[in-house]
């Protein structure tokens, strides 16, 4: 899926959902909850911040086990840590989340791409514990406003169509002007 636009048209900077201001009961999951900032986020830092939350955008605390053990937790293969390391060294714009009683991640996305054209987002992930809350979506909107304010317009993603209605309200669209994503792609040589 690509954000807004097709591969050969920059994008118009994308504009997102502004908040409310009332206070919802805290069983409320926090994307629905209220924002006091001036960011278009659906959940402000300092309402993610309140719930235990916290963003991260470097790897210098981030426990790439953990981080592996959720990547398995929603299906994904289990990676050796340090090609992880390696992935996440090459990569131009991370988010994740910290859940400060547990100390550990539960939240991430990420992104590479050339620095001023073009992004691909990657490892979109949430804990199963804590999906549904709007981490999900809080990452998101962070992680694309970041390569946005880049000047970066077209960005992309590879999306399970059991997800696409996660992305599509994120400004993301499938097949831009017929556009159609290509992957040349190999299994990964099992280890004797
Ligand atoms: C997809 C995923 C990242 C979503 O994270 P999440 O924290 O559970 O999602 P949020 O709570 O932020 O949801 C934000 C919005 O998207 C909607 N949504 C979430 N998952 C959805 C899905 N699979 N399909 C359609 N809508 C979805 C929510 O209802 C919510 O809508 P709202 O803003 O109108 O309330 C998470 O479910 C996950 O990690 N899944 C397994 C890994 C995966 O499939 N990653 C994507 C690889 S392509």
């Amino acid at each position: 899926m690509l954000l807004r636009g097709t591969i050969s048209a920059p994008l118009s900077c994308l504009r997102l959902r502004s908040t409310t201001t009332s206070t919802p009961p805290l069983n409320v999951p926090v994307s629905r909850r209220t924002s006091t900032t001036t960011n278009n986020y659906s959940i402000s830092d300092q309402d993610l911040d309140s719930r235990g939350f916290l963003l991260h955008r470097t790897i210098a605390e981030l426990n790439l086990d953990h981080l592996n053990k959720v990547f398995v937790a929603v299906g994904f293969p289990k990676r050796d840590p340090d090609k992880i390391r390696t992935a996440l060294e090459h990569t131009d714009a991370l988010l994740w989340m910290e859940y400060r009683k547990t100390k550990r991640p539960v939240a991430f996305a990420r992104a590479t791409g050339d620095g001023v054209f073009n992004a691909i987002i990657w490892d979109v992930v949430v804990d199963p514990s804590f999906q549904g809350l709007g981490l999900g979506k809080a990452v998101m909107e962070r992680l694309v406003e970041e390569l946005v304010a880049k000047g970066i317009c077209n960005i992309a993603l590879y999306s399970e169509p059991r997800v696409l209605g996660f992305y599509r309200p994120l400004g993301f669209v499938a097949d831009p002007d017929g556009i159609r994503g290509m992957v040349y792609s190999r299994k990964p040589k099992r280890k004797t």
